[in-house]
């Protein structure tokens, strides 16, 4: 039986990577995307995730719309990273995938009463935070959740704190002690996710629309790497949760009690994995290692089924 996944994202060129991987995964059934303001706006996160699953031919997936701000209140970021519109600024058509009428949170509930699910986060965790609050004891009724979020080791929002957890740390550190299992994809794990210039002329060379879309996302995100990184390998952090799902196998991880820096004038979004023996066994676990070749066949195998 395919997993039940409902997607919280932020899209975002890597969220539409992991979106499309998933929607082309058997091993998942994409019940709903729920959108939060991150990497763009919240109505432009939202529009994003439909114009993702018109690409994807997938109208029978909900989209609702989430936060369109922090607990408390969002920082200010300058942004550009994915675009001014979040995917790169390619040209599209206005979706027909409409937003439904309930937020995400509701939609989120909704799934987790429904039957068996796991919400896989790939931005600021703002919703799951409102999930929580407005429904106390919901974390004991969701099936897992897998988090793309936090750095063991050095962030890149700031020196100290991952994007994802420094855009709403209120919202991680209450997501992060809620009692649902966890795992978390830290950037010392998603920069060893990346695709190179050899996968974009593979996109291309499938002669497809999500290929040739794909490719034109990731150009300008090709871009931003070399100017921040100094090279053009494309890393697939949000990618990383849904691989993790596809294939449990693929990546190795550890057992940590894990937490968030909420105060702090130069830590504020750090994450803490306390990796000592006591934790071996917590249903919170995080990424540690995957093989990127193993990763990237993955990635063109499930791409290149779409027609
Ligand atoms: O730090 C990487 C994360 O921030 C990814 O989810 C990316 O989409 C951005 O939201
Ligand atoms: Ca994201």
């Amino acid at each position: 039986m395919p997993r039940r996944v409902v997607i919280d994202t932020d899209p975002g060129v890597d969220d539409a990577v992991a979106i499309l991987l998933a929607l082309a995964s058997p091993e998942l059934e994409v019940v709903a995307l729920t959108t939060v303001a991150g990497n763009v706006a919240l109505d432009k996160t939202t529009l994003n995730a439909r114009r993702l699953l018109e690409l994807a031919g997938r109208p029978d997936v909900i989209v609702a719309a989430g936060m369109a701000e922090a607990l408390a209140g969002s920082p200010a970021h300058e942004g550009g990273v994915h675009g001014e519109d979040g995917l790169g600024d390619l040209d599209w058509d206005e979706p027909s995938v409409p937003v439904h009428p309930d937020d995400a949170v509701e939609v989120l509930r909704a799934a987790i009463e429904a039957g068996p699910l796991t919400v896989v986060a790939i931005g600021p965790l703002t919703n799951l935070a409102v999930l929580l609050r407005r429904y106390p004891g919901v974390d004991e009724r969701v099936e897992r959740v897998v988090i793309m979020g936090g750095a063991s080791f050095m962030g890149n929002v700031t020196p100290a704190a991952e994007f994802n957890i420094w855009a709403d740390p209120e919202a991680a550190r209450e997501v992060f002690a809620a009692r649902w299992p966890m795992a978390i994809m830290p950037l010392d794990l998603t920069h060893q996710a990346f695709l190179n210039d050899d996968d974009l002329a593979y996109l291309r060379s499938l002669r497809t629309e999500v290929g040739r879309r794909c490719a034109d996302m990731l150009e300008p995100y090709a871009a931003f790497h070399e100017r921040w990184y100094a090279n053009r390998d494309i890393i697939m952090h949000d990618a990383t949760a849904i691989y993790e799902l596809i294939d449990p196998t693929a990546i190795t991880s550890e057992g940590v009690a894990a937490t968030v820096e909420t105060g702090g004038e130069y830590s504020r979004g750090a994450t803490w994995f306390d990796r000592r023996p006591a934790h071996r066994a917590s249903p919170v676990r995080v990424g540690v290692r995957l093989d990127n070749d193993r990763f990237r066949a993955l990635v063109r195998e499930r791409l290149a089924t779409y027609r």
